[in-house]
């Protein structure tokens, strides 16, 4: 067992560090590049569920309504399918880290079944990220919340590698969904993912995407819900997304509890073999505080072993200015 080495989904990982969910895992070549950079794991870029969905159509065609179908579509839809299973068995062929795909879905309806496919093309565990942008204004929490868990209870029934779910953290209560999961056998939780959002050029009065790249200062949301996630009682991965630019980020994440850590934006920046210089500045630290394993240190820091728990739950500036600080 290596120095950087962690536990995640059951595997053992050289290092702490993931490259997660973007173009930079979609090729054969990238995925290399990340292994020899010393990245532990590699979540693949998502397919989307409606992908799948048109790939099901594809390969069984509906024939109530054929003046429907757009050949075209389907074509390059089931294409993408296929390419994406490929690309799960060249990656177990050539690499040797986990290989983590992903499915980018918000139903329980239709795809699910297809995840044995990805199963049986080698994959280590899948990652499901889910977004449901709740638009309804009928419709309530729970209502939304029940579709998470009959994804899971579906998935849970269809295959038998770890999945771990992708959140935001646009819910009523977190740790609650947390619990859910964890009693639907969810070996692992992503916290956060971090969606496209629009924004507004008042130059041109149009609506344009945000930044789809994080900054550093989009740690501290994250780092709440770790520190307070990993302090529950309940036996669930976490693996931390958004914000992580350098090994220290990685490092407050770890303290706070996290099993694992998933980077993308700053290797957008940096190139991918950034990985290789994250590692060594968290060896270094490790070294200036004498840890020789990242269980000496994971935790120390969050809800349960800091000496001061109620700065997790401090919401209003109003009580960092009070006379107890
Ligand atoms: C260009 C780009 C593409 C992404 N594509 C996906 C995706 O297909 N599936 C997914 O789960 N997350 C996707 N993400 C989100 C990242 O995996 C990650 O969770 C998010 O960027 C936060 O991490 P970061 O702060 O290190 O960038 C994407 C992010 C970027 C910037």
């Amino acid at each position: 067992m290596g120095k950087l080495s962690v536990k995640y989904l059951g595997m053992e990982l050289k290092s702490p560090l993931i490259v997660s969910s973007s173009r930079l895992t979609s090729t054969p070549g990238y995925l290399k590049e990340a292994e020899d950079s010393g990245a532990g794991a590699v979540v693949l870029k998502s397919l989307f569920e409606e992908q799948i969905n048109q790939y099901i159509h594809t390969i069984q065609p509906s024939h109530s309504y054929p003046e429907a179908d757009d050949y075209t579509a389907y074509y390059v839809k089931s294409h993408s399918v296929d390419e994406y299973l490929t690309l799960i068995r060249k990656a177990k062929e050539l690499i040797s880290i986990p290989v983590i795909p992903s499915i980018n879905c918000y139903t329980s309806e239709g795809w699910t079944d297809f995840a044995r496919n990805i199963q049986d093309a080698g994959a280590d565990a899948l990652e499901i990220n889910v977004f449901l942008l709740p638009t309804d204004r009928k419709k309530s929490s729970a209502e939304t919340e029940k579709v998470y868990f009959e994804l899971i209870e579906k998935l849970k029934k269809t295959i038998s590698i770890p999945m771990a779910i992708k959140i935001g953290y646009r819910f009523s209560n977190i740790l609650y969904m947390l619990d859910q999961f964890y009693m639907r056998k969810v070996n692992g939780v992503v916290m956060f993912n971090r969606f496209y959002e629009p924004d507004i050029d008042i130059n041109h009065l149009d609506i344009v995407p945000a930044s789809i790249f994080s900054h550093e200062n989009e740690r501290r949301m994250v780092l709440r819900w770790i520190g307070m996630a990993s302090a529950q009682d309940i036996r669930i991965d976490i693996s931390a997304s958004t914000g992580v630019h350098s090994g220290a980020d990685a490092i407050r994440y770890l303290l706070a509890g996290a099993d694992s850590v998933q980077v993308c934006s700053v290797l957008y920046d940096k190139g991918i073999p950034f990985i290789k210089k994250m590692n060594s500045q968290i060896e270094t630290w490790m070294d200036k505080n004498g840890f020789s394993a990242i269980s000496d240190f994971k935790g120390k820091l969050n809800y349960r072993n800091y000496k001061k728990p109620m700065v997790f739950e401090r919401t209003q500036f109003m009580k960092y200015f009070s006379s107890e600080d």
